[in-house]
């Protein structure tokens, strides 16, 4: 995974302002390497992953994963990852593991 200048502005819930929920990733994570992302509430973790894994489209920037680019070859991207979120939306209750 690749990441370059990357950055995400939400609208504001309220008054009209814009939020920044990245300002700016540079990272590079090889094949194979398991990597651990912190930070406190807010820091945009949800936001990075989600523009990885096709869910959200960067602002600005570039991502790739798996060689491919998360905006032009998202098709591709999908074929190659798997995610299973800890939020409300996930498969936790619904699915097993082995589904
Ligand atoms: N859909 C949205 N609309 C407006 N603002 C948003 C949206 N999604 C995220 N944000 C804002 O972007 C910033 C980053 O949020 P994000 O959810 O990526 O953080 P996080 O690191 O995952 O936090 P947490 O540890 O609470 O899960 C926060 O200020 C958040 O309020
Ligand atoms: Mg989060």
């Amino acid at each position: 995974m690749v990441a370059r200048s990357l950055k995400r502005t939400f609208r504001a819930s309220r008054g009209g302002g814009e939020v920044q929920a990245l300002a700016g990733v540079d990272a590079r994570i090889e094949r194979g390497e398991i990597f651990g992302l912190l930070g406190p509430n807010g820091a945009g973790k949800t936001t990075f992953i989600k523009i990885l894994t096709t869910l959200l489209f960067p602002t600005t920037g570039e991502a790739e994963v798996a060689g491919f680019d998360v905006v032009r070859d998202a098709v591709e991207v999908r074929r190659r990852i798997g995610l299973v979120s800890g939020g409300e939306s996930s498969g936790y209750g619904i699915l097993t593991v082995r589904e």
